[in-house]
């Protein structure tokens, strides 16, 4: 894929021509932000939970999992802090009736500086070719140190709006930048009110009984009100973690860019509590632990970088997130938090029950410190199928979509393909899915020419397609070509598991990642 604006778009197309990702109630023309995972996509998000589940849970004796209720006691979203402060700033635009938020239509705005730079340096690039000094250009062009300045300012200003929560001065910041609504065109703005992300709805059927609950923001409260559970039932010692994959919900402002920010999405967090005064060393770890899981998975490196947070959450005293490079830029992938005893302690306070441990090494009771990792399941979806999705010139000309999913995520690990409809090839071809089919996701293609049904197990990303021929019948042999090199061998059918198993297992990811 040259442009990488476009990438986001094929990823689209491909997820719905395939089955991997299709927009929710389609028929009634969809419904904003949502989605529905197709029969590619779920046996894709299992595969990465499962990855997930077995990196976390299994690989260490001191992580357990639970699965806890979506709803929760309202007071749980009045400790942790959802209910006062879960709030963006929205402003709406009285001519379009569209609906902003305040603070990103300010940060598209400083983007602006940050495209100019960019245009200046590819003109630098143009201009002086292989002697081009980026670094050098950057830290010396009058055009490029104007726009960054402004973007420093600009920057500053809003940092210090939003830390005041002032917004009639994020108001009047937006109108002294003339920032216009895209699609009315003018700056007919209402006042800037905040608004909850939480959704709410009413338990019990009757009215005046009735009392609000909320759909969960996040699954990590659902950790935090079951640690004593867990921890006494499960006879869990400091340090000890607790794993939970779930539906979150968010009603969020803006919510585009496909599936990497929905109203309705899936987290994968874990909960580790260690002594206060060690949370450093294990934030620092966790770190190393969960940037080490996303590598394994061989899609590159470059796609991985840090952003340590400088500004902190009130309960947090380190951040940082785990970004990914997306079609749209590096983004927030995985967040990893030392969140102090904020949490425990709030629930304290609000439940009047007790949430310490007692450390016989220390022997004194305290409130454990909390180390989170928390990365959206269709964020990490999103990842895998961007950095997977290639177009390839092949030697004689002709060009080929390929989706590289590391082997052991791909939604089926072997297609098995008759050469043609007759002669007893189908029955061969089903007798060796009989076979494979108790260790992998096997897939029978029959239809078309061989060379389309290839074609096609590349686009969907299935790591080897196995070939009966009339040579099977005689001698129990099959060609199996790998979906990368495309490279094709003659091998014998008792030799398949092995060669496939070899490719394909999670094992190999966990021995890195684990
Ligand atoms: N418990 C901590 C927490 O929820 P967060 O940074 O708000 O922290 C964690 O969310 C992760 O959840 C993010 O890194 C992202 O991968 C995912 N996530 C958050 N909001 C999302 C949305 N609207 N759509 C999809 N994924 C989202």
């Amino acid at each position: 894929m040259d442009k990488k604006e476009d990438l986001l778009k094929e990823v689209i197309s491909h997820a719905k021509e395939y089955g991997y990702v299709f927009p929710s109630s389609e028929i009634y023309d969809g419904l904003a932000a949502t989605y529905d995972y197709g029969q590619l996509g779920a046996e894709l998000k299992n595969n990465i939970k499962n990855y997930w589940w077995k990196a976390m849970v299994q690989m260490h004796e001191e992580i357990v999992g639970i699965d806890a209720a979506i709803f929760m006691h309202p007071k749980t979203w009045k400790a942790s802090g959802h209910v006062d402060a879960f709030n963006d700033p929205l402003i709406d635009n009285k001519d379009s009736k569209k609906r902003y938020r305040a603070d990103v239509l300010v940060e598209e705005h400083i983007e602006k500086y940050r495209d100019k730079i960019k245009k200046d340096v590819a003109k630098g690039l143009k201009k002086f070719g292989e002697s081009f000094d980026e670094t050098q250009f950057l830290a010396t062009n009058p055009n490029v140190k104007r726009s960054q300045e402004k973007i420093d300012l600009l920057e500053s200003r809003l940092k210090n709006i939003l830390e005041t929560d002032d917004l009639t001065a994020l108001k009047a910041f937006i109108e002294e930048l003339n920032i216009v609504c895209p699609i009315s065109g003018t700056a007919n703005w209402t006042d800037v009110r905040q608004f909850n992300l939480m959704f709410s709805t009413e338990l019990g059927s009757v009215a005046g009984d009735a009392a609000t609950i909320y759909l969960r923001p996040e699954t990590a409260q659902g950790i935090f009100v079951n640690f004593l559970n867990v921890q006494k039932t499960g006879r869990m010692k400091i340090p000890f973690g607790i794993a939970q994959i779930g539906k979150a919900f968010r009603n969020e402002i803006v919510a585009r860019q496909f599936i990497f920010r929905m109203r309705e999405f899936e987290q994968m967090e874990m909960q580790y509590f260690v002594r206060p005064g060690e949370e450093l060393k294990w934030y620092a770890y966790w770190k190393e632990k969960r940037t080490k899981w996303h590598k394994a998975l061989g899609l590159g490196d470059a796609y991985y970088r840090h952003h340590d947070h400088v500004k902190l959450a009130h309960y947090a005293n380190a951040a940082a997130d785990i970004e990914f490079d997306f079609p749209m830029g590096f983004k927030e992938l995985e967040g990893i938090h030392s969140r102090t005893d904020f949490d425990l302690r709030k629930h304290e306070e609000l439940s009047g029950k007790k949430l310490q441990f007692f450390d016989p090494e220390l022997n004194k009771s305290y409130i454990p410190y909390v180390i989170e990792t928390s990365i959206g399941l269709d964020r990490m979806f999103l990842a895998v199928l961007s950095a997977s999705l290639k177009k390839e010139v092949l030697e004689d000309g002709s060009e080929r979509t390929v989706l590289s999913i590391p082997p052991a995520l791909a939604p089926y690990k072997v297609a098995v393909m008759p050469l043609t409809k007759k002669d007893g090839l189908p029955d061969k071809a089903r007798a060796i899915i009989n076979e494979l089919k108790f260790s992998f996701q096997c897939q029978y293609d029959e239809k078309d020419s061989i060379g389309k049904r290839y074609r096609r197990q590349d686009a969907i990303g299935t790591p080897f397609h196995v070939t009966v021929d009339h040579q099977t019948l005689e001698d129990n042999t099959v060609t199996i070509r790998d979906r990368d090199t495309m490279q094709q061998e003659r091998v014998s059918i008792s030799d398949l598991h092995k060669i496939i198993d070899e490719k394909v297992s999670l094992n190999n990811l966990l021995r890195h990642g684990g």
